[in-house]
């Protein structure tokens, strides 16, 4: 009766309700603590991004957008289910984590195994793996190599911290999220510094300049990794590009790639904080490259049998079958990637080398471009396939540009 029977009125009065009951509902939910994960919280049309890594780079940068990944060859496996969950946060599991992708892909399920161990610490040394590591030669293994010199470099590893990479630190249920940086050309004027630092653990490698490139390559580093001759050139070839000593810090790790004697004496000096006793490095103090902190809990040791499955089932080039095959072995870069791959939740991988790498210099900071040169020591057209198809399976984020 005193009722309108305009149809209209009755369009807008359900709109008012209906719009009423939205904001009643965005009320209540903002006095209460989500349970769950959020959800409708971001924008339908954010670019295709590693949600994980790109909330916490988000808050940092205050709404800008330099976090997020714009690739359109970015998996879908990355760029999820569109603005659900896409907060997380140290300590909460991993939305997608990697062992997951690796053991539901036809072709990577067969090559990854997590339960190989990835570091050789004291309480592995036994007389079964004297046997077994003697007979392959360096970085795979021991041949030619004194008993003496191995053992009492790893009868100093012979706390816990030296049988894992991230120590009581890891978070239990957590999402360990880990950038690894490489130094390929492709980062000069990437700004991902700030993507890079928002990981949890930062990997880098060889010659890591920083000071001038932090806006491209980022300022943190947990794991520096290397061996004492790449360390060694590095020093020597990049120091006029300013490498002048390697990263150091508090919570920064080094992980020693054991790819010649020389590194386990080394690391042997450097836990002592000791001269280096004898071999090519006779008179080197350690404190000069690592710093002052001499201890066990400082110095990782890459096992030589990991570095063999990482070759025998990722990297086994044609190469190793030429004149060549003694000198071949994966690369720095491809050790520490790999090294993430088996530690890591979540992996992306920076100056890493990509099918464009003709577009870059070799390295960052080089001040003319110089072109990438593929020597018989490495494959790198093995790793850029490699990178690529673990990116299409998932299992990696390769920056790409
Ligand atoms: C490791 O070995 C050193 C020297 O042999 C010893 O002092 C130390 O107590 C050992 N640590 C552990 C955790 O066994
Ligand atoms: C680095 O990038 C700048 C532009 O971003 C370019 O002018 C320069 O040539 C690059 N350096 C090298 C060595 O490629």
């Amino acid at each position: 009766m005193g009722l309108p029977r305009d149809p209209l009125f009755w369009l807008l009065l359900l709109l008012v309700a209906s719009c009423s009951g939205i904001l009643l509902a965005l009320f209540s939910s903002v006095g209460k603590p989500h349970p769950g994960p959020r959800s409708g919280a971001s924008t339908a049309q954010e670019p295709v991004c590693f949600p994980d890594v790109c909330a916490v780079a988000k808050s940092q940068e205050a709404g800008q957008d330099l976090a997020c990944w714009r690739s359109t060859t970015a998996p879908q496996a990355f760029s999820g289910p569109k603005a659900t969950n896409a907060r997380t946060s140290k300590g909460q599991p991993c939305r997608r984590p990697l062992a997951l992708a690796a053991r539901r892909h036809p072709h990577f399920r067969d090559l990854f195994d997590f339960s190989q161990p990835v570091l050789l610490s004291g309480g592995l040394f036994t007389q079964e793996l004297w046997d077994s590591l003697s007979q392959r030669k360096a970085p795979y293994g021991w041949q030619g190599l004194s008993r003496q010199d191995i053992a009492s470099t790893l009868s100093l590893l012979n706390g816990s911290e030296s049988t894992q990479l991230f120590g009581p630190a890891r978070p239990r249920q957590g999402c360990v999220r880990c950038a690894v940086v490489g130094n390929g050309g492709i980062l000069n004027g990437s700004r991902q510094g700030l993507n890079i630092d928002a990981h949890d653990y930062v990997f880098r490698l060889n010659g890591a300049v920083i000071k001038g490139f932090e806006e491209d390559v980022g300022t943190k580093t947990s794991f520096y990794g290397f061996t004492v001759n790449t360390m060694k050139n590095s020093l020597i070839s990049y120091k006029k590009l300013g490498f002048t000593s390697v990263p150091q810090g508090q919570g920064l790790r080094y992980i020693f790639i054991p790819s010649d004697l020389r590194d386990y004496v080394m690391l042997r000096s450097a836990i002592l904080g000791e001269p280096v006793r004898k071999g090519p490095d006779e008179g080197d103090r350690p404190q000069t490259y690592f710093g002052p902190e001499a201890s066990a809990s400082k110095f990782k040791l890459l096992h030589p049998g990991f570095i063999s499955y990482l070759t025998e089932r990722f990297l086994k080039s044609k190469l190793m079958n030429t004149n060549f095959g003694d000198l071949y072995m994966p690369s720095t870069g491809a050790l520490m990637l790999l090294t993430a791959l088996h530690t890591c939740d979540q992996v992306s991988a920076y100056g890493f080398i990509t099918s464009n790498y003709w577009k870059f210099s070799d390295h960052y900071f080089e001040r003319i471009k110089k072109p990438l040169i593929f020597y018989a020591n490495h494959d790198l057209s093995l790793e850029a396939a490699l990178w690529r198809d673990l990116h299409a399976a998932g299992i990696l984020r390769l920056y790409q540009r």
